[in-house]
């Protein structure tokens, strides 16, 4: 711990590595659009972290699909056996499917094809966007600031959607001419999801239904959005389109591409390859739930496989505690018997972390567990 928050300062320092990527950035569009028959080295992952592509291997198992329909009755009352599987789900799993969830199909349809457009645009379009890694904001390449290491086989977009004061329209896309409407509209939908479910998680751990809510800072949540475009791959069985990781945030939202499957949970320590319904929100746990119900939810590591037949674009909705109130598990859940788990941090101070690393596995929330 001690260690870690000296290495959060020393990178916090203005004109510090923060401010630059460590080396020239690649876009991987580019290098795609170059019919590479092999896979340049900074791509190729070492063999232990390689995807298992055997016939075998357990392809399009489904994750639980969870249908809300009569969850969010008028009258308050709740179905029973929804809220059940959505506790076993977030217990067993940390992912979980909803369909019937309130977003409109046509909405989520729109939002995945403005920005495949924005992607399809040529790289010099996109350059203006360009992000650096002290707030990601805009168009990336990588994740993570350490000179020399591996890359994922990805381009992506970050932007900030809550609290209203980080909402800057200039730093999202303004091509298609329709994209920021639709963002605007989807994430308003989309954060509606996000609160009904955090009302189910509280309930189900026996709490009122607005305490997950209260211990994120209420309405002065954040939201941001990251979406991944995957190229196809010359050789993905040797590359990750994004390395195995965690979420850090609170929940995510997840619109996967409709056509082309490559999310891949892990449960068991096999990775399962999730296969999208159509329609559907693959749901999961991040790291900060996981911290508030004191793991009884779990912030489940998951992964991205490329290929080289298709490309791939998903969007990565992610619901956020206010950054700068500290988060630990809530009161209510622990005792002598089931002390905490984790002490309290900051958003804030736990992303720092993450962006400087870049996705590790789950190393971040478990480097966090509290001195014994
Ligand atoms: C993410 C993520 C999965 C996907 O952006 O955090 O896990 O399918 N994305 O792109
Ligand atoms: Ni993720």
């Amino acid at each position: 711990m001690n260690k870690n928050k000296k290495d959060v300062k020393i990178k916090t320092e203005k004109g510090s590595m923060m401010d630059e990527w460590p080396e020239p950035i690649v876009r991987v569009q580019s290098l795609a659009e170059r019919n590479l028959s092999t896979l340049p080295e900074r791509y190729i992952k070492p063999a232990s972290q390689r995807p298992t592509m055997t016939d075998d291997a357990p392809v399009a198992t489904n994750i639980p699909i969870i249908d809300l329909e009569g969850l969010f009755s008028e009258d308050g009352s709740s179905d029973d056996v929804i809220m059940a599987k959505i506790s076993e789900a977030c217990r067993e799993w940390g992912f979980f499917q909803v369909v019937n969830h309130g977003v409109r199909p046509e909405l989520m349809d729109a939002a995945r094809e403005n920005w495949r457009e924005f992607f399809h645009l040529p790289v010099n379009a996109k350059e203006t966007y360009s992000n650096s890694p002290r707030t990601y904001e805009g168009y990336g390449s990588r994740l993570g600031v350490e000179k020399g290491a591996i890359l994922d086989w990805s381009d992506y977009y970050y932007l900030h959607h809550l609290p209203p004061h980080l909402k800057d329209f200039n730093k999202w896309p303004s091509s298609p001419p329709t994209i920021r409407e639709v963002i605007d509209e989807y994430g308003q939908e989309v954060v509606q999801l996000c609160e009904r479910i955090m009302r189910v998680l509280s309930s189900n751990l026996g709490l009122k239904e607005d305490k997950f809510q209260e211990a994120f800072g209420g309405k002065n949540i954040g939201s941001c959005l990251r979406v991944n475009y995957y190229p196809k791959c010359p050789r993905p069985e040797l590359a990750l389109g994004l390395s195995s990781h965690s979420d850090p945030g609170g929940m995510t939202i997840l619109l996967p591409d409709d056509q082309v499957f490559g999310l891949q949970v892990r449960k068991d320590n096999t990775w399962i390859t999730v296969k999208p319904h159509p329609h559907a929100f693959i749901v999961n746990i991040g790291d900060q739930i996981q911290i508030l119900s004191n793991s009884t939810y779990k912030s489940v590591e998951h992964r991205v496989i490329v290929n080289s037949e298709r490309e791939r674009v998903s969007l990565a909705f992610f619901y956020n505690p206010k950054s700068d109130i500290p988060i630990q598990p809530l009161q209510e859940l622990v005792s002598t018997h089931n002390p905490p788990l984790y002490p309290p941090m900051t958003f804030d101070q736990y992303r720092l972390f993450i962006r400087t690393q870049g996705p590790r596995g789950k190393s971040h929330v478990e480097s966090h567990v509290s001195p014994r």
